[in-house]
């Protein structure tokens, strides 16, 4: 079985990026199963210490995965802390982390019109000094993504189909597992 970790940038119980990575996660294609990575227990990045089993289990989670699939949303035209924290922890020993040679694939979402595009540009320039690879596609930004939840459900039929057809496509590249 294929395996896709999903990581979300919001940590916000009503989040839409959660909300998008849910229905990619729920609709991938067969023979790939999807997870969710949990980066809010971890602590603020400090090169003092190891950062403890939840860094450990998060690494772990990375290493394992055949594929990472990532839904940001964009904060002050970059990518949440959060999310920068949680990749620094994981991005040790430099250019030899769980992230070297690691299919990526990256969905933005914003609150305004431009869908995150800024934090998807940043989000790709920085898994790139990582030595991922992020798959190359049709970029995936969201505008207005919070208003396209239903109950905490993304309901934008014509963007889930788009989303659908490029998660496809990066599932489909993937390293047979
Ligand atoms: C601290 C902060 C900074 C933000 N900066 C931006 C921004 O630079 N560009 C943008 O389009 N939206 C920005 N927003 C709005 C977010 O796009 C919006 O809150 C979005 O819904 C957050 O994603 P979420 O629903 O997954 O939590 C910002 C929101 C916060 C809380």
């Amino acid at each position: 079985m294929t395996k896709i970790l999903g990581i979300a940038g919001s940590l916000r119980a009503a989040s839409s990026s959660k909300a998008v990575l849910r229905a990619v996660l729920a609709n991938l294609p067969s023979g790939v199963e999807g997870t969710t990575a949990e980066i809010w227990p971890l602590p603020h990045y400090n090169s003092d210490h190891d950062g403890g089993p939840e860094v450990a289990e998060f690494i772990a989670q990375i290493a394992s995965a055949d594929g990472l699939v990532f839904v940001t949303p964009e904060y002050n035209y970059s990518i949440p802390g959060v999310l920068k924290n949680a990749i620094d922890w994981a991005s040790r020993p430099a250019y030899a982390s769980v992230f070297a040679g690691k299919p990526c694939m990256i969905i933005s979402v914003s609150a305004g019109a431009l869908g995150g595009v800024r934090a998807q540009a940043h989000l790709k320039y920085i898994l790139n000094g990582m030595l991922a690879h992020v798959h190359p596609g049709q970029e995936i930004v969201i505008p207005q993504a919070p208003q396209k939840l239903d109950q905490g459900v993304f309901n934008d039929a014509a963007i889930l189909a788009f989303i659908d057809a490029q998660v496809s496509d990066f599932c489909a590249a993937l390293p047979k597992a």
